[in-house]
């Protein structure tokens, strides 16, 4: 039997179980086969320079672990009774991946698609979407938020929370933020805290939606919402946009549910005018659906203050309401909130408990104190004017270089712009100039115009903005 072990003295790893890990690795890859003898701890000690100790460990374990067996005088084997078929089985290297042989649910069948776009090469510049500017971020006073509350109440960050909807002091920061920045009514019993807006727009599917049933969705419209309502097997509709919003005479009288972005509608910008959003709460309530809103980046308004929430309007309508932290502070953070009327709210508690039992305690804290001490709202403000720095370096670019062959679509708000130009070859342009652009045409669940582009501006400073433009029009 060839049992020759190399041994990596300056491992981290012991001996003992580098021994343990090289003949267990062994085995079950079918060099040593069931009945094999091993050697005795001596030999392998001497062959190998260490302590018989060191071997006598490492084949107890095999033994307690069932790999090997003793035969009282006879010596150590490689126990019989290991599944000889089996372990043979696992050493073919299967030419198709394990999992391409297990059957999947209709749910995972249907995941088909990468969630993530590729990063930009170096040298290249790129105007993601959506992505705050990660320097201007208080992560000192961060840090300082989450070691008062390590320190403080370790007790309180330790355990199961009691409560799925989340820590009540940030609760009572977010009712009062929302009430005071977005003119949303509720208490902070409506607030349920969840993981980013993706995991509201999960349960809102879980919790309203059968198979089959109809969603209607803006066209062009958030990739990311119409792949979870896919995924619930939700039937799509797309609604056109036009300058005032989601277009209603177009909204199918099947529709359970209406997801909009009203106070910058992704990615065309449009902001919903008070008359569309009234007639989307009337039509929604004559016929029983659930508008969803999703306002995820309203905050950011450059010419006035932002719109109120459509939820306010809505009085007993049935509105849920969904916030996040990902664009005002940063996406890493998974913090969401999610607010639907009071008659839902114990179904949203029942179901976040169910998928993830509470958003981590220590962040909720330290949330709660951002909010609550006036932080959140100062970085919003010095944001809303880096922000608008970079909107009008774009623009303005925009205009310089493309003049009428861009069109800058959508009101000065948001984080991003969508932009269409007249050039059919914009593409290969920006591919060759080292630019990289993010085409609207995977936003469209319609045949797509083309040539519309996403270009983010709160991630990048403006020289790179001003530099990525001109080297588009080169
Ligand atoms: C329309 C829209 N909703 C929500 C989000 C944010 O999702 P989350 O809160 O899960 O980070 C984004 C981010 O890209 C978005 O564009």
């Amino acid at each position: 039997l060839n049992y020759a072990t190399v041994l990596q003295r300056e491992s981290p790893e012991s001996l003992r179980r580098q021994i343990y890990e090289e003949w267990r690795a062994g085995i079950l890859s079918g060099r040593f086969r069931p009945g094999d003898r091993v050697p005795s701890t001596r030999e392998l000690a001497a062959s190998l320079g260490v302590s018989r100790s060191t071997v006598s460990e490492a084949w107890d374990q095999l033994i307690s672990e069932g790999y090997l067996e003793t035969a009282r005088g006879s010596g150590t084997f490689v126990c019989r009774e290991l599944p000889d078929n089996l372990l043979k089985a696992d050493a073919q290297p299967s030419r198709r991946p394990g999992h391409a042989r297990t059957k999947l649910s209709r749910y995972a069948a249907a995941l088909t698609g990468d969630f993530r776009h590729a990063p930009a090469a170096p040298g290249v510049i790129s105007f993601p979407p959506g992505v705050p500017d990660r320097d201007s971020f208080p992560f000192a006073l961060w840090r300082r938020l989450l070691t008062r509350h390590l320190r403080q109440s370790p007790a309180a960050v330790f355990d199961y929370a009691d409560d799925s909807s989340g820590y009540p002091r940030l609760r009572a920061a977010i009712a009062a933020y929302v009430a005071r920045t977005r003119a949303v009514q509720c208490t902070p019993g409506q607030i349920v805290i969840v993981n980013g807006s993706h995991q509201a727009l999960d349960l809102c599917a879980r919790i309203l939606l059968e198979p089959g049933q109809t969603v209607a969705i803006e066209n062009p419209g958030y990739l990311g919402a119409r792949r979870i309502f896919a995924s619930h097997a939700a039937r799509l509709q797309p609604v056109s946009i036009d300058a005032d919003g989601i277009a209603i005479q177009d909204l199918k009288q099947s529709c359970r549910l209406v997801y909009v972005t009203p106070s910058h509608q992704f990615p065309t910008g449009v902001s919903m005018s008070v008359a569309r959003r009234l007639e989307l709460i009337q039509w929604a309530s004559s016929r029983n659906a659930v508008i969803v809103e999703d306002d995820y980046s309203s905050e950011y308004r450059y010419n006035g203050p932002p719109f109120p929430a459509l939820q306010g309007l809505a009085g007993r309508g049935a509105v849920i309401y969904i916030g996040t932290f990902s664009k005002v502070m940063f996406p890493g953070l998974r913090i969401g909130y999610v607010i639907p009327p009071r008659a839902l709210v114990p179904v949203f508690r029942r179901a976040k408990w169910l998928a993830d039992r509470h958003t981590a305690i220590l962040e909720q804290c330290a949330l709660a104190d951002f909010i609550a001490e006036g932080h959140l709202e100062r970085h919003v403000r010095r944001m809303r004017r880096l922000y608008g720095a970079r909107r009008a370096a774009l623009v303005d670019s925009l205009l310089r270089h493309f003049g009428a062959r861009a069109t800058v679509l959508g009101d000065a708000a948001g984080m991003h712009v969508m932009v269409r130009f007249d050039d059919p070859d914009i593409a290969g342009r920006a591919a060759r100039n080292k630019v990289l652009l993010r085409s609207a045409d995977e936003l469209y669940l319609t045949r797509p115009p083309g040539r519309e582009f996403i270009f983010g501006f709160s991630a990048i400073g403006e020289r790179a903005i001003m530099e990525g433009i001109k080297r588009l029009a080169r």
